[in-house]
């Protein structure tokens, strides 16, 4: 029975479109009796009567208090300062992306059944400089505070989970498609605005080149995942509790190839190339990438191109 689920950052690109999915869905086929949504603020109230939004930070004692204020059964922790902003606030990166991430752990605690937690890390933990094969062996070497502090937050939730306060499980995202909006300065928005911009017929010039090479999922496969980690039998974890997502290794020229065969011939001439060679390395040079162990666990990434399409879109 998955009563009371808790969601961090679910003002968030993921957070609302996982907030979506446990409303119609629940968890493990059993309907929420009530779901607590954490942000840092909510413009209107909730139509779900099952909801209850909790602003404020989850820094704060008090309000992570409210949240846990009664038994949890799951939380998803997705709230996070992104890299640059961490790189460029130290203490705010520090306080959400590391020290809140181990109160939310300390403070389930006092739970009667250990609730399930599944921790949204990044595949920034690898750092810049990647091997030519990355895989489940692959040591992170992050490059920013931000993948650092996710990484550690890795080994919190696995400890949290051997000392039994929570049944944990980190999930290293890649960027995930198609976050909708204009990216908000994000170097890696052209990857969620060559979905909108081409579905929309609208021209866009993107940073890198044709066949610049990256890891793509979409949101509604990054969710199944999510989901699928807080409900999977938790004695098939492997000891670190953290597996790699799986990815689809595409270059840029095969989304939009497959984006021009769903919405018209003519999305091709759209597009213009002006690769920026930072925005290169860091986006569209990504090696192969194996995840046996993560598949065997029953985490998958979109399948096909045309799925990926599909499902980023939903
Ligand atoms: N989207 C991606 O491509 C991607 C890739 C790798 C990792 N991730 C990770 O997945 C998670 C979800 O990603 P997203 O794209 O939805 O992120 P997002 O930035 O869209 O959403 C994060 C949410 O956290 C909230 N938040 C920030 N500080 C907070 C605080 N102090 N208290 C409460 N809430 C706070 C923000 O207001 C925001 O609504 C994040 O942890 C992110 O690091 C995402």
């Amino acid at each position: 029975m998955m009563g009371h689920v808790v969601v961090t950052g679910a003002q968030g690109f993921v957070g609302q479109a996982l907030v979506k999915r446990l409303l119609a869905d629940g968890l493990n086929g059993h309907a929420l009796s009530r779901l607590t949504l954490m942000d840092v603020r909510f413009d209107a109230p909730h139509p779900d009567n099952r909801v209850v939004q909790q602003a404020g930070s989850i820094a704060d004692t008090a309000v992570r208090a409210q949240a846990y204020d009664m038994q949890v059964d799951a939380v998803f922790h997705l709230a996070s300062i992104p890299g640059g902003a961490a790189e460029k606030n130290y203490p705010l990166g520090r306080s959400i992306n590391l020290d809140a991430t181990l109160g939310l752990l300390e403070d389930l605690r006092g739970q009667a059944k250990p609730p399930r937690f599944v921790f949204a890390s990044t595949v920034a933990v690898y750092g810049e400089e990647l091997p030519s094969q990355v895989n489940e062996q692959t040591l992170p070497a992050p490059a920013l505070s931000y993948g650092a502090h996710k990484l550690m937050g890795e080994y919190l939730v696995a400890d949290a989970s051997r000392l039994g306060w929570v049944q944990g499980c980190s999930l290293r995202l890649p960027g995930v498609v198609a976050r909708p909006g204009d990216g908000a300065g994000m170097m890696s928005a052209f990857m969620s605005q060559l979905f909108w911009k081409l579905a929309a017929g609208q021209p866009l010039t993107v940073p890198v080149s044709p066949d610049g090479v990256a890891w793509w999922i979409s949101v509604g496969a990054c969710i199944d995942n999510l989901l699928h980690a807080a409900t999977v039998d938790p004695a098939r974890f492997n000891p670190r509790r953290c597996y790699q997502m799986p990815v689809l290794r595409l270059t840029v020229a095969e989304v939009v190839e497959a984006l021009a065969q769903r919405f018209g011939a003519d999305r091709r001439a759209l597009v213009t190339y002006q690769p920026d060679p930072f925005i290169e390395k860091l986006f569209a040079a990504y090696p192969p990438l194996a995840t046996p162990h993560a598949e065997t666990l029953g985490l998958a990434h979109d399948g096909t191109v045309a799925q990926l399409i599909t499902r980023s879109m939903e």
